[in-house]
């Protein structure tokens, strides 16, 4: 079932998204993804944001060694794979179809040690959080989850339970339309927004977000 439509004739700048795998380098260790862009859409493919955090991890401005993380929107896992390998205890979220492509993947990119440290996990955006620990992770990632309108509302509600007031979340984003700045928007009501990187060659941002402490009413 393919999550979203897709096209046949891609542009050529989107083709890459159409090869069986993409292989990267990180945390000095070689990754081979596999992407299955006519089965799972873009559940299956490794997008930029991905590679541009993944790049923005490595650099250690934010520390993920030691830390709790939750991925979210994670596709083929690419990010959550790299935080696991740069010492942290991960859980790697995505909807219910994405979940065997993912842990497939997951599986075969962590060595037997950095096994133990990840969980993959259903968490379809506002829905069933009870099962995730209220303000319980250090660090919430997201690499091209800004894109579907429907999806803001559930999104920030997702990120307002997961986070307290001294979890970080990282979002690489490519903003594609004016909604996604929408989203950017809605954002900053409950949190800190900062843009800490541009990757120009990928065109795509990465934002540094804090919750704000809640407003009292007087
Ligand atoms: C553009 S892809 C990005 C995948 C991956 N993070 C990357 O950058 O390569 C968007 C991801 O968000 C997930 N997604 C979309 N809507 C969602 C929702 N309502 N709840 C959870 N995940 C969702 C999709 O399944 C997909 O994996």
């Amino acid at each position: 079932m393919a999550l979203v439509p897709y096209v046949d004739n891609p542009l050529p700048a989107l083709s890459k998204l159409h090869n069986s795998s993409a292989q990267f380098r990180f945390a000095n260790r070689d990754l081979h993804l596999s992407q299955d862009w006519k089965q799972l859409g873009v559940a299956a493919v490794v997008w930029d944001a991905a590679v541009v955090m993944c790049m923005y991890l490595e650099v250690g401005q934010v520390e993920v060694k030691g830390r709790q993380v939750i991925e979210l929107g994670a596709g083929t896992g690419l990010v959550g794979i790299v935080a696991a390998l740069l010492g942290a205890t991960v859980t790697i979220t995505d909807r219910q179809p994405a979940l065997d492509f993912l842990s497939a993947n997951v599986k075969a990119n962590l060595p037997p040690d950095s096994q133990g440290s990840v969980v993959v996990s259903e968490l379809t955006w506002g829905e069933g959080l009870e099962r995730y620990p209220a303000g319980g992770f250090d660090v919430v990632l997201g690499a091209d989850i800004v894109y579907l309108e429907d999806t803001f509302v559930p999104l920030l509600r997702t990120l307002e339970h997961l986070c307290s007031d001294s979890t970080v979340v990282l979002l690489a984003c490519k903003i594609r339309y004016k909604r996604d700045t929408d989203f950017l928007d809605m954002l900053k009501q409950p949190f800190r927004v900062e843009e800490v990187h541009y990757d120009k060659e990928r065109d795509i941002h990465v934002y540094k977000c804090w919750k704000l402490p809640a407003k009292r009413d007087l």
